[in-house]
């Protein structure tokens, strides 16, 4: 049996149980996995749903043009949906999109406008302006206007809202996702309400957004609004689609937060998935610990990771934004480069050296062990301790062989290895690894380095 169009496959997501990063929850935490739809996002929803219903009104007709503000999701579903019907597409997209997105947009025949990020929504730079100003300037325009569009909202409340129930059988107790426009969790709170008003909805905000402060106490505060970098949730204008009564807590997430927990849904639970679905299960984890075995939460995850591989899945970049755990994702090459050296290369004894020349090597350069190597072959390691151990028994020792007294060479690792699999290779007894580097030559890594390296990372 197959598809007659692409469009039939847009919604019917799986909903999947998340098993690693719930770790000490006793509720059961349920993924709605929206990067199943054709365009990877929760948006395709919409976009058929608002297409239609101009279609359906006369704003659309055929030869038509679709002009639409998109952070890039709704674009690509909008793009998707315009490709088989046959419209142009004009999309305007802030500056701060990730590159990958708007690439996307362009393969599916879209023209893509770069608008600034850090303007007034007012501003006739802003990317609402433009493309409102686009939408009246070109004729036969249908400007979709995600934001104040209602039937953005109405798309969940036929078909997420009423998913979610049937894939819970009616169980959920609470619901929790990201709010940009807003649509998604109004749409989807108004249908589980109408089924069972006692299902709590939360809403997932970012800092420098104005829901919260909206939610809490009825006002906009402007010093609370400024520029912050996850995509797709947080306002600075209050879309059409919001609906506050429908919302029972609205939590604000970091975007440190946010885009670690993507990395880590990727990493547990094999869910390559975009910035704001860490961010809604970064809450909803919040929520969740609190709760009992008897609850039930569902959380939306919008969209797909592919889109963010040039930020939070690059660790470079990660690393400049301050945004990665000290050790987690810090390589052996790193701690090589932050090492503070008193030694002008490896120092190193050869097995035939007198147990004083190490002594000797130790204090000089404030060092602890000392590899035992000669013309590039490692016989062994000689620790601090184990001297202090053999001196302490004889001194006269101090004129025998390294050989004699060396312990069995270290672990060889690369400088690409991560820190947190080496930590764990070092004990008491092999305090150090060697690092394999080019050229045959040698580097070593010891406890006391990885100590420095995760204080210097958490300064
Ligand atoms: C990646 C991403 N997450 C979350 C959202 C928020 O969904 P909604 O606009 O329905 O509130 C959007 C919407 O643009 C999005 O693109």
């Amino acid at each position: 049996m197959w598809s007659k169009s692409l469009l039939e496959l847009i919604g019917h997501t799986p909903l999947v149980q998340l098993n690693a990063v719930t770790r000490g929850v006793s509720a059961t935490v349920l993924a709605k996995v929206e990067y199943f739809n054709p365009g990877h996002s929760v948006k395709d929803r919409i976009a058929l749903k608002m297409v239609e219903e101009a279609e359906r009104a006369g704003l659309l007709r055929p030869g038509g043009t679709i002009v639409e503000a998109t952070s890039g999701n709704t674009g690509m579903g909008l793009a998707l949906v315009a490709a088989i019907k046959g419209y142009r597409c004009v999309f305007t997209v802030p500056d701060k999109q990730s590159r990958e997105k708007i690439d996307a947009l362009r393969a599916l025949g879209a023209e893509v406008i770069v608008t600034p990020t850090n303007v007034a929504p007012e501003d006739p730079r802003s990317y609402y302006s433009v493309a409102k100003r686009l939408a009246q300037e070109i004729p036969g325009a249908f400007y979709p206007n995600q934001y104040d569009n209602l039937n953005n909202r109405q798309a969940h409340y036929e078909t997420t809202g009423p998913e979610i129930w049937e894939q819970t059988e009616g169980r959920i107790t609470h619901f929790v996702a990201g709010m940009g426009t807003t649509g998604t969790i109004c749409g989807i709170a108004q249908y589980l309400k109408e089924r069972n008003p006692a299902i709590q909805v939360i809403g997932i905000d970012t800092y420098g957004s104005l829901f919260q402060k909206l939610h809490e106490t009825g006002q906009i505060d402007p010093r609370e609004i400024y520029p912050y970098l996850t995509e797709g949730i947080g306002e600075d204008i209050v879309p059409g689609n919001l609906d506050l009564s429908l919302i029972d807590k609205i939590i604000k997430v970091t975007d440190r937060n946010g885009a670690l927990m993507a990395r880590k849904l990727a990493r547990y639970e094999g869910l390559f998935v975009g910035w704001s679905s860490g961010s809604a299960v970064w809450g909803a984890l919040e929520v969740a610990r609190e709760l009992s075995p008897k609850d039930i939460v569902v959380v939306l995850l919008p969209d797909h990771g592919i889109r963010y591989l040039n930020k939070i899945y690059n660790d470079t970049w990660m690393r400049s934004q301050g945004f990665l755990e000290a050790t987690s994702e810090l390589v052996i090459n790193d701690i090589l480069r932050s090492k503070n050296r008193k030694t002008p290369g490896l120092a190193t004894v050869s097995p035939q050296d007198p147990l004083m020349r190490a002594v000797e090597l130790m204090q000089r350069y404030e060092i602890s062990q000392l590899p035992v190597i000669e013309e590039g072959r490692i016989y062994g390691l000689l620790t601090e301790s184990r001297l202090i151990e053999v001196l302490m028994d004889d001194p006269l020792a101090k004129d025998q062989l390294v050989q004699k007294y060396m312990i069995e060479p270290p672990a060889i690792v690369l400088p690409t290895t991560p820190v947190d699999i080496v930590s764990k290779m070092l004990t008491r007894e092999m305090p150090a690894v060697l690092v394999q580097l080019d050229h045959g030559e040698w580097d070593i890594v010891t406890r006391s380095d990885i100590l420095h390296s995760l204080v210097e990372a958490r300064m």
